[in-house]
């Protein structure tokens, strides 16, 4: 490929070496959903389980990349865009390493989840969509964000006065309201496995 006189660089370990080295296939779980659904925990829980069982993982979370690699930008909708970007790309070179990425960012628009999944191949990007009601996040409101918002200090927060598009076909959905997390990260595990998206 070569696009503005910049040429890709083929590298001699390849990606089929390093997962076979691995044990298993790179991929991506995309854990969508609201402020305060739970994507962080159930990424976190998620790559623990991973983790006891030998599979390289790691766990990009909207909140920690916005501290380095995205501080650059805010909550407009172009900024999201550009945020949900780069996270897949970053993504992306995790898989091309051969590992298991779990991505938790809310990426509240169809267009931005499309977009990502589009960077990945046929089975390599699974959608897991973390559902709770907003009413339910409004009253977790584990970071004080929701008050915030309601107060008018933060201004477009999803789901207050930004909008959040629900996955219309996610792979899998995880309902953190009415499941304990550990049934979701079972639920996780048990599509990994059936779809046979590690072997
Ligand atoms: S996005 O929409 O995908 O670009 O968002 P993301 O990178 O996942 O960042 C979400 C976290 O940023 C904090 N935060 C906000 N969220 C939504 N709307 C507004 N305006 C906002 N301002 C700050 C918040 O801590 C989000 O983390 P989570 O874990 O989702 O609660």
């Amino acid at each position: 490929m070569q696009t503005n006189n910049v040429t890709w660089h083929q590298t001699s370990v390849s990606r089929n070496s390093r997962q076979q080295r691995n044990g298993h296939r790179g991929c991506v779980i995309w854990l969508t959903g609201l402020s305060g659904s739970g994507k962080s925990t159930v990424a976190n829980q998620l790559s623990l389980a991973l983790f006891q069982r030998g599979v390289q993982t790691y766990v990009l979370d909207g909140d920690n990349l916005r501290c380095g690699i995205n501080s650059n930008l805010g909550f407009s909708d172009e900024d999201r865009d550009e945020n949900v970007r780069r996270v897949a790309e970053v993504a992306k070179l995790f898989v091309d390493a051969g590992m298991v990425v779990i991505a938790a960012v809310i990426s509240p628009m169809k267009h931005q989840r499309d977009m990502a999944r589009k960077k990945f191949g046929a089975n390599e990007f699974v959608e897991v969509f973390v559902d709770c009601p907003l009413d339910v996040c409004q009253t977790r409101d584990p970071k004080g964000l929701y008050k915030k918002a309601r107060q008018g200090k933060i201004v477009g927060f999803t789901g207050i006065d930004a909008p959040y598009q629900p996955p219309a076909h996610p792979q899998v959905t995880v309902q953190t309201h009415v499941q304990s997390i550990e049934q979701g990260v079972d639920r996780i595990l048990h599509y990994l496995n059936a779809h046979r998206t590690l072997r």
